[in-house]
């Protein structure tokens, strides 16, 4: 796919529902009692996995129009699955999926793609051992054996702000002989703590401002199901925030986005950057804060980005990057090394494009140190079949000078199947 400088984005989009609630939805309303009824689930390549898992052992699941329908058979209904699980390319199936099957009366395999038979999984087969269950891996990483065991309550401290880890440990106290508390060094997403209670689970969290959180959940007998309705995902609006803020009169408004704090880390990079941005409509959806977002382009400052911050814009790290090329200033991210464990690893993909492009960056153990305002130009970009990089690289295109060509630029369908159409839907 090819890309060139534009002369502005102007109009209206609506961006698919979020990917984190999407697969929980799914995944909680599999294990509750009753019927789950999900309205805007994302028919991303990550989600359909999630549906496809749960299919396989035993979940009815209607995926129709804008509509998903799970036919929950509650905490002990799963049955064994005929053949191994394929979580495709999604880091969020294959660890939140593990915490509950930590816990079954069978053996199952799960697996996924290179890039996933890559990733680090140590970080939940430590905790689920801790607890009691039985997987073996591959060097720690997938495939994974899991043989359901019972499981003990622990109290468990993460040296990462993760949410697969805290969400797989969850799932797995849910199924414990006692309670279980997980504490991570800053508060991750809550996607998973805001809807198992909002199905029933009894889950309480202390967060320090800007410092540890802990979560803790008490087993359950049962969960219920209920009606989620699934905001627009953050991550993908990143894509049109930043562009909006970047070519040259431009104006656009995102529709029914998520802006639950612990995801809308952008919004505040945006306002240290100078960016015109207006929240609109500000509404509370089910448990997760929605807005409409009014974006016009704006003259940019370099920022510096850190610490709890961090989690809370993980994923829009490549397109910020992308962005702080153009600011005025130096932009500094750091502590932000959990960016090479992605689908690909984004410190270095995101250094080599952008200097590919004219850009002046220096690659540092836990992030980036951009220089901006030189000009960019086109080049090919290699997104190593990570959706992010290709959504971040189709954007930059439009401000560079020249061509910019990505070639694997399908794997936009893992979380955003209709992005290029809705971006040429805004070109004037
Ligand atoms: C996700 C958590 C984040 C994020 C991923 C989705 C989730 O990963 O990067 O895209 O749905 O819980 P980590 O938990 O590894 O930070």
């Amino acid at each position: 796919m090819r890309f060139n400088k534009c002369n502005g984005l102007c109009g209206e989009v609506t961006v698919p529902g979020d990917k984190s609630i999407s697969h929980r939805s799914v995944m909680f309303g599999s294990i509750a009692e009753g019927v789950t009824e999900v309205r805007n689930y994302l028919r991303g390549a990550d989600c359909l996995s999630t549906i496809s898992c749960f299919r396989k052992m035993g979940i009815e699941i209607e995926n129709r129009g804008s509509v998903v329908t799970v036919r929950g058979r509650g905490l002990r209904g799963l049955s064994r699955p005929d053949e191994v699980l394929d979580c495709g390319n999604s880091g969020t199936t294959i660890r939140l999926i593990s915490g509950i099957l930590a816990a079954q009366d069978f053996d199952v395999t799960l697996t996924g793609d290179a890039s996933i038979q890559r990733r680090p999984m140590k970080r939940i087969t430590e905790p689920l051992s801790r607890m009691g269950a039985s997987i073996e891996s591959t060097n720690g990483c997938a495939p994974l054996r899991i043989s359901g065991r019972r499981l003990h309550g622990i109290s468990y401290t993460s040296a990462v702000a993760s949410a697969q880890v805290k969400s797989a440990i969850l799932l797995a106290g849910l199924y414990a002989d006692g309670e279980t508390r997980v504490t991570e060094p800053f508060l991750s997403r809550n996607h998973s703590e805001i809807m198992l209670s909002h199905f029933g689970a009894d889950v309480r969290t202390e967060a320090e401002a800007a410092g540890p959180a802990s979560i803790t959940i008490r087993p359950a007998e049962n969960l219920h199901g209920s009606l989620v309705e699934v905001p627009g995902d953050i991550s993908s609006a990143a894509f049109f925030l930043c562009a909006g803020l970047m070519v040259p009169h431009s104006e656009i408004l995102i529709r029914n986005v998520g802006i639950n704090p612990t995801r809308a880390g952008i919004l505040t990079v945006i306002r240290d950057m100078g960016g015109d941005i207006t929240l609109l409509n500000e509404r509370a959806g089910s448990g997760e804060p929605t807005a409409d977002i009014l974006v016009r382009s704006s003259s940019l400052r370099g920022t510096v980005i850190e610490g709890g911050l961090i989690p809370t814009l993980i994923d829009e790290l490549p397109m910020i990057a992308a962005m702080a090329c153009l600011a005025d200033g130096t932009t500094v991210i750091r502590d932000a090394a959990e960016l090479k464990v992605k689908e690909s690893n984004r410190i270095a993909v995101m250094a080599q494009s952008l200097t590919a492009m004219g850009a002046d960056v220096t690659e540092t153990e836990d992030g980036m140190i951009i220089r901006g305002g030189k000009p960019l130009h086109g080049a090919v970009i290699d997104s190593h079949s990570d959706h992010r990089i290709a959504m971040t690289f189709a954007v930059t295109g439009l401000i560079a000078e020249g061509e910019t060509e990505i070639p694997d630029a399908e794997c936009v369908n893992i979380s955003y199947p209709r992005f290029y159409e809705d971006l040429a839907g805004l070109m004037k």
